[in-house]
């Protein structure tokens, strides 16, 4: 496989680099309405998510795009305030005209957690992705969705534990530990990597390692978003702070 570098946007702000990650998408579905797209959640997004709403206000039509999002929790009830659909609906499906048929989330209650994991698979397999627009986990998990390291460039949508790195990091979303889910069901790196273009974008010193980390050293399962360099079409939109560790060569 060959080591592809990533294409890196660095901006001065958080701000900046939102609005960049912003046109890149907005400029995907002006071009091609019938757009699919894999969305992320997190605090990385939330202003992409509120300059989307804005451009939508103001005009853009997302009413043929599809949405497939990353990840979300396992088990955890849909209605949940911190489920990954409930921040969607949030941030952004509540506000644009996305066709409720084409918004797809894997079902964090389903009982049958592998099942549910091969429907997903298969339901994006139906469709070819255009944007993945994803970020990065922080510290040292490069994760990528819920891809923890450990994770295969073979693997495609399943349920995964999730590391006591990324519990510590997420817990601030829930109210006590006992609520927390401990798993998730998260697009696979495969799946990621079958979509034709791939935007990250990272903001804040706490992405500075991992950052780094995926654009340098062996591409490996000990940092899943390292994979994204078998890609040929991928952009990193960074934020001074993400960026503050990449060493010069890169
Ligand atoms: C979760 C998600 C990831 C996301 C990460 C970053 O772990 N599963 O897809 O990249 O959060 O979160 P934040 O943007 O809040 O740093």
């Amino acid at each position: 496989m060959i080591d592809h570098a990533p294409e890196l946007e660095v901006f001065g702000s958080r701000s900046l680099a939102e609005a960049r990650a912003t046109d890149i998408i907005i400029a995907q579905v002006e071009q091609k309405p019938e757009s699919v797209l894999t969305l992320p959640t997190g605090t990385t997004p939330i202003g992409v998510y509120r300059r989307l709403v804005q451009a939508h206000e103001q005009g853009l039509d997302f009413s043929g795009t599809t949405v497939f999002n990353l990840d979300e929790y396992w088990p955890i009830s849909n209605s949940h305030r911190s489920s990954y659909a409930s921040y969607m609906d949030k941030q952004f499906f509540d506000h644009v005209n996305i066709p409720i048929e084409n918004r797809h989330i894997p079902n964090g209650s389903a009982e049958n957690v592998s099942l549910e994991a091969a429907r997903y698979e298969m339901k994006i397999r139906e469709l070819i992705i255009d944007l993945a627009f994803i970020s990065i986990g922080p510290g040292r998990t490069c994760h990528i969705g819920f891809n923890e390291p450990g994770s295969l460039p073979s693997s495609q949508t399943r349920c995964v534990e999730l590391t006591p790195e990324t519990l510590e990091a997420n817990c601030k979303n829930f109210d006590d530990d006992e609520e927390m889910p401990t798993g998730a069901i998260t697009q696979g790196i495969k799946t990621i990597l079958v979509a034709k273009q791939i935007l990250l974008l990272a903001t804040g010193e706490s992405k500075a390692w991992g950052i780094n980390r995926s654009l340098s050293g062996e591409i490996s399962p000990e940092a899943p978003a390292s994979f994204l360099r078998y890609h040929s079409n991928v952009s990193f939109v960074l934020d001074a702070d993400a960026a503050s560790q990449i060493t010069p060569e890169k």
